[in-house]
């Protein structure tokens, strides 16, 4: 099939490839310049994991083209993604301006049959105000269809292979048939293409992210809990997950939650039902608890140095919100790192990915190291923001001789308390009591 990708952001460069992995023609749109330029050069403006290998092999077969000119993209594809930002409008809602304004010139220009698809994660209602807003000046037949994307960064390429689930909103025959055609190869396994109304698309991607962030949200809540009363959260999560309605994923508790999906996701879904006077109560203490959660390390660390951290240096292992992704934002560590500096302690940090991001924000404020011990080596104490495998089994002799003294801060649970104990490591993790 012939296809346009208009964005090429996460979303929209993960769909346009993979789909052209699959054999399709894709033809990706983006305004900015330098990156079309830089995309047709060969160079993937993101970090994902096996993207590149991917990229080139469909650059080199010609399936996949870059351009920054709108109307040939439309001109190209009989399937138009649209894969725009919809970022937080400043009040939680997303702000529909780049989706509605490509609409908008998808009306006045089309000349054939179209399926217009909503890639971008968008309120309850855009597919019909796509439809209205093209349909105002448009003199040919289309569909719009809502098609969210449930990619987790770091796996992306994985999960738009071979899917868990389709989700497709679409009350036209026609458009179904074609999106059906389009996805069956990535479903042989037997995966669902799941065929629904625009609108219960589009409420499915936020109630399902809204869920996923509830459900860690509840486990960092049981966690500061067991702290108090002496319990292992480690245990617990272990015993409720072994349960199948319950599952073992999304159990793991930690400093917060962060990233481009969960945070906006969850407020906007919030403040969509304020609009029409519903008030989501259980996504309000959602976000209160999250934005809570990020902050209970840090009087941890403030009180073993006795509220005293000027001039102390914190080594910090983890930058990015998550493993396997450069993203920084919303990212528990920034939070940390801020309350260090205020605190008047210097930061040394070290990520596999995610340093430059944050360099470009701290600037020298804050120091970096070239490998995971390196960052260590004079440092007061340790603290642990994000769970790179690299990690996961330091060399616990290089580690207490490079810091002045063995303690380590952990907000993701990484080591075993039992033998950090051995190690004669203090260690203050979540929702675990200290051994
Ligand atoms: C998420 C959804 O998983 C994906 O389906 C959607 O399309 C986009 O949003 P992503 O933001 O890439 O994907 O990250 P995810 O792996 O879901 O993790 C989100 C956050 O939850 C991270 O900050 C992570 O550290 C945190 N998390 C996850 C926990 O704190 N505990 C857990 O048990 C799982």
């Amino acid at each position: 099939m012939k296809i346009a990708v208009i964005g090429t952001g996460y979303v929209g460069l993960v769909t346009g490839t993979c789909l052209a992995e699959n054999g399709n023609e894709v033809l990706c749109v983006d305004i900015d310049k330098n990156k079309v330029d830089q995309m047709k050069a060969g160079v993937v403006p993101i970090y994902e994991p096996h993207l590149d290998v991917l990229f080139d092999r469909n650059i080199e077969a010609g399936r996949l083209n870059f351009t920054t000119d709108l109307k040939e993209g439309l001109d190209f594809g009989e399937v138009i993604f649209l894969a725009l930002p919809t970022p937080d409008g400043g009040d939680g809602s997303a702000d529909l301006k780049y989706v509605l304004g490509v609409a908008k010139e998808i009306g006045e220009y089309i000349t054939s049959y179209k399926v217009i698809v909503d890639k971008s994660t968008v309120p309850v209602g855009t597919a019909d105000l796509v439809h209205s807003t093209i349909a105002k000046d448009c003199k040919t037949n289309f569909d719009v269809v809502s098609n969210p994307e449930f990619l987790r960064e770091g796996f992306a390429v994985d999960d738009f292979l071979k899917p868990e689930r389709i989700v497709i909103g679409s009350s036209s025959e026609r458009a179904n048939e074609v999106m059906q055609r389009l996805y069956q190869p990535f479903v042989r396994s037997g995966n669902p293409i799941i065929i629904m109304d625009e609108k219960s698309a589009e409420l499915t991607k936020y109630a399902s992210n809204s869920f996923l962030a509830t459900k860690i949200t509840f486990m960092n809540e049981i966690a500061n809990y067991c702290q108090k009363v002496g319990a292992d959260v480690d245990k617990v999560r272990i015993g409720m997950g072994t349960d199948s309605r319950i599952g073992k994923r999304f159990l793991f508790p930690g400093i917060g939650y962060g990233g481009s999906c969960f945070p906006k996701d969850v407020k906007a879904l919030h403040k969509s039902g304020k609009d029409i006077n519903y008030d989501f109560k259980i996504l309000e203490a959602v976000v209160d608890v999250n934005e809570k959660q990020k902050t209970i390390l840090y009087p941890e660390i403030s009180s073993f140095f006795d509220g005293d951290l000027k001039g102390k240096t914190i080594s910090i292992w983890g930058l990015a919100f998550k493993p396997e992704t450069d993203d920084i934002r919303e990212a528990p560590a920034l939070y940390m790192i801020d309350k260090l500096l205020e605190a008047g302690a210097k930061v040394k940090a070290f990520d596999p990915e995610a340093m430059e991001n944050v360099e470009q924000k701290y600037g020298d404020k804050i120091g970096f190291g070239k490998d995971m011990y390196e960052v260590t080596e004079g440092a007061d104490a340790l603290l642990i923001c994000t769970e790179w495998s690299i990690f996961r089994t330091p060399d616990y002799k290089r580690l207490k001789s490079n810091l002045k003294q063995p303690v380590i801060f952990d907000g993701r649970n990484l080591y075993p308390t039992v033998e950090l104990a051995k190690e004669g490591v203090h260690y203050i993790s979540i929702g675990r009591q200290k051994v």
